[in-house]
C-alpha cells in the first residue's frame, strides 16, 4: 500500500528518546488515523531517584521494545507486510535510549524492505497537533515545552520552519521537575505542581519573570528555580511551614505568564493567526487556560493535543514521518543517534 498507488499509507513509528518506550501505527490517506499508540512508561523505575537515570532507561527500553512493538501491530490490526515506511526519533534525547529505538527501527525497515525516516523529537512534538486537528494547516507558531526543550517555532510549511526562540538554560518542564523536587513532590513534578496550583494563590509569593532583552523570544527558567529554593530555605531556617500550594501556584504563574506572553507575541508578529502547543508542559491546565483567554482577546486560533499526545509517544513520530513520506522525503540516509540535535540543524 503506498501513496503512489493511491491507497492508505501505513507508518510504523518508534520513540525511545527518554523514559517512554513507544511504538505506534498511523494510517493516512490525506487525513491521519492513529491505529495504535502503545506507551510503556518507566516513570516508576526512575521515581526513587528523583529523575531519569540514563543507564536504567536504556536497559528498560531493551526489555520493553519488542513487547511494545507486538502490541502496536496487534492493536492496529495491521500486518507487518502492510507497512510503507518506518519512522524513528534520532534526537535530541539520551544517547543510550535513542540507540534502542534506532536499532529496532533499522531492523524493522531492513526486514520489511521499506524506507527509514529519521525524525527530530521536537518536530514530532509539533506534529502531535496535526494528529488531532485535521483542520490545522500551516503557517503557525508552535510553543514546544517539555522536560528537555523549550522552543518557539515559526512553522511556515511542512519541512520549512525556524526556531525563533529557545531556552538559554533550563527547559520549562525541567524547572517544573526541579521545583517539585525542592517542594518534595516527587518525579515527574509537572503534573503534581499543576494539581496543587489549582488550589493555591498565584499572587502569594512574588517570583521573577525573565522576559530577557526587549523583542527576544528566548526563555530562561533557572532564575525562578533558584528564587523558589532561596524562599524555601529562608522559611526552613526560621522553622516556618512551607506554603506548598501557594508556592506551586506562584511558580506556575511565573512560568506560564512568560511562555504565554512570548508565544502570543510571536504568533502576532509573524501574522500567522494560529498558535499551537506541544510537549509535556502543554498538558498544564493553567497554561492552556491562560492561552485560551489570551488567544481569544488577540483573535488567534489556539490548538493543543490531548494530554496523552503532549507527553512522549510514537504516534506523533509517525505523524511527522507520514508528512515526510508524502513529500517524498525518505529520511536522512543512514539515521544515527544525535543526542544534542536542535530543530534547525541539518539532519532535522
Ligand atoms: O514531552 P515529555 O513527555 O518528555 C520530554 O520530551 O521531555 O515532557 C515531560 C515533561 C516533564 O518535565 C513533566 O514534568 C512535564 O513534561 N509535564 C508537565 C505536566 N505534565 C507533564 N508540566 C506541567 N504541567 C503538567 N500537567
Ligand atoms: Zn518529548
Amino acid at each position: 500500500m503506498s501513496v503512489q498507488g493511491g491507497g492508505d499509507v501505513v507508518i510504523l513509528a518508534f520513540e525511545t528518546s527518554c523514559d517512554e518506550t513507544s511504538c505506534a501505527v498511523v494510517v493516512g490517506d490525506g487525513s491521519l488515523r492513529v491505529a495504535s499508540n502503545i506507551v510503556a512508561s518507566q516513570v516508576e523505575l526512575h521515581q526513587r531517584f528523583g529523575g531519569v537515570v540514563p543507564e536504567i532507561a536504556s536497559r528498560s527500553h531493551v526489555e520493553a521494545i519488542i513487547p511494545v512493538l507486538d502490541r502496536a501491530f496487534g492493536d492496529a490490526g495491521i500486518e507487518p507486510h502492510q507497512v510503507d515506511a518506518v519512522a524513528v526519533t534520532f534526537g535530541p534525547g539520551l544517547v543510550g535510549s535513542l540507540l534502542v529505538g534506532l536499532s529496532a527501527a533499522k531492523a524493522a525497515a531492513s526486514a520489511l524492505g521499506v524506507p527509514l525516516i529519521g525524525i527530530n523529537h521536537i518536530e514530532a512534538h509539533i506534529y502531535a497537533n496535526f494528529l488531532e486537528h485535521p483542520d490545522l494547516a500551516p503557517p503557525l507558531v508552535c510553543l514546544t515545552v517539555s522536560g528537555g526543550h523549550t522552543d518557539l517555532v515559526y512553522f511556515r510549511n511542512h519541512g520549512d520552519y525556524d526556531v525563533i526562540g529557545r531556552t538559554r538554560d533550563d527547559a520549562a518542564g525541567e524547572a517544573f521537575d526541579k521545583v517539585a523536587r525542592i517542594l518534595g513532590l516527587g518525579y515527574p513534578g509537572g503534573p503534581a505542581i499543576d494539581r496543587l496550583a489549582a488550589s493555591g494563590d498565584p499572587a502569594a509569593v512574588t517570583l521573577p519573570r525573565a522576559y530577557l532583552e526587549e523583542g527576544s523570544y528566548d526563555f530562561s527558567f533557572s532564575g525562578i528555580k533558584t528564587a523558589v529554593l532561596n524562599y524555601v530555605n529562608g522559611l526552613r531556617q526560621k522553622g516556618l511551614e512551607i506554603p506548598v500550594r501557594d508556592l506551586a501556584a506562584s511558580f506556575q504563574a511565573a512560568v506560564i505568564e512568560v511562555l504565554a506572553e512570548k508565544a502570543i507575541r510571536a504568533a502576532t508578529a509573524t501574522g500567522v493567526g494560529r498558535l499551537a502547543l506541544s510537549g509535556g508542559v502543554a498538558a498544564n491546565r493553567g497554561l492552556r487556560r491562560l492561552l485560551e483567554d489570551r488567544c481569544r482577546d488577540e483573535g488567534l486560533e489556539l490548538y493543543y493535543p490531548s494530554p496523552s499526545l503532549c507527553t512522549d509517544n510514537a504516534a506523533m513520530v509517525g505523524c511527522a514521518g507520514y508528512y515526510h513520506y508524502i513529500r517524498g522525503s525518505s529520511g536522512e540516509g543512514p539515521v544515527n543517534a544525535v543526542p544534542g540535535v536542535s530543530l534547525s540543524q541539518p539532519g532535522s
